[in-house]
């Protein structure tokens, strides 16, 4: 029995951070300043604490301006779209990151929808979401293109491919459909309703697991030779001594039997969102000062 690659996403993004950290000495020798990256932090999520902690030091690290706010859960929409539109008018700010979920007294919708779309590293303002449906350059949501970066890097051209995207979320699910579809892919949006889901999964030759599930899709369910990036994040328990570990959407295990290449957790998709991060924060930077789009990222 052949047992499937395990991608680097680790030292994928380890690499596209250090091209990042190259262009912003680039940037900056050009523009007299560095690319600025603002995250907002609403409450007290302790995986959102740990997330945007390590954006805060990897933005530094690259050789950009981090600014953060850390605001109570208490706060009021009106309070939180002032600071959006404070990091709007701040010439310093390239690139604003709101951090969700927020707590649900406060519309997500409304807060994006405030975020200037020049500014909106995500990718999630209506107006970067519908140019990414509809073929025009923008804002691309960071995790989904760094899927799409370690299946290019694996894959090379995807044309043709038959692609299960298996989740429907703003931030993964549906634009990660729309980028598998610029890549000429046949696509497939499944989620936790849908029927069958083994057999729609076993049609894929790219499996794009973010259901949010622990080890939901199982090793059977792949076709032999497909390549599967999980996007899970899941903590479970692990033994009965309060020890927990984190495991993807995907059995890897079970899965490895079956695959070409399949993303781990941790240390696949991961690392990559912040890579892309930092990624759409230059270009930002760049966009908002007339100059041309880096290359080569
Ligand atoms: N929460 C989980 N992933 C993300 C992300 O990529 N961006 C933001 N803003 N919040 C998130």
């Amino acid at each position: 029995m052949t047992i499937g690659k395990i991608i680097d996403g680790k030292a994928f993004a380890a690499t596209l951070r250090d091209k990042v950290a190259d262009g912003v000495a680039a940037f900056a020798a050009q523009a007299g300043r560095k690319p600025g990256l603002a995250v907002v932090l609403v409450g007290e999520d302790p995986a959102s604490a740990v997330y945007v902690r390590s954006k805060g030091k990897m933005t530094l690290a690259a050789g950009m301006e981090s600014f953060e706010f850390k605001l109570p859960a208490s706060i009021g929409e009106e309070e939180l779209l002032d600071l959006v539109e404070e990091l709007n008018a701040d010439d310093r700010v390239d690139a604003i990151l709101v951090q969700l979920p927020l707590p649900a007294h406060i519309s997500e919708a409304d807060i994006i929808t405030a975020i200037d779309p020049a500014k909106d590293v995500d990718g999630f303002h209506v107006i970067n979401s519908g140019k990414l449906a509809t073929g025009q350059e923008a804002f691309v949501p960071c995790t989904p293109l760094g899927c799409i970066m370690l299946l290019k890097d694996e894959l090379g051209d995807l044309s043709g491919l038959e692609a299960v995207v298996v989740g429907r979320s703003n931030i993964v699910g549906k634009p990660m459909a729309q980028l598998l579809l610029a890549e000429n892919c046949t696509v497939t949006i499944a989620h936790s309703r849908t029927r069958d889901l083994a057999s729609v999964v076993h049609r894929a030759d790219i499996v794009v697991a973010a259901v949010g599930r622990a080890e939901m899709v199982k090793g059977e369910w792949i076709k032999p030779g497909a390549t599967v990036i999980d996007v899970g994040i899941n903590r479970i328990a692990d033994g009965d001594e309060g020890k927990t570990r984190l495991v993807g959407d995907v059995a890897t295990a079970e899965a490895l039997a079956h695959v070409r290449a399949i993303t781990p957790v941790p240390g696949g998709v991961g690392p990559m969102t912040i890579a892309v991060l930092l990624r759409n924060t230059l270009v930002a930077a760049h966009l908002r000062e007339g100059l041309p789009k880096p290359t080569g990222l």
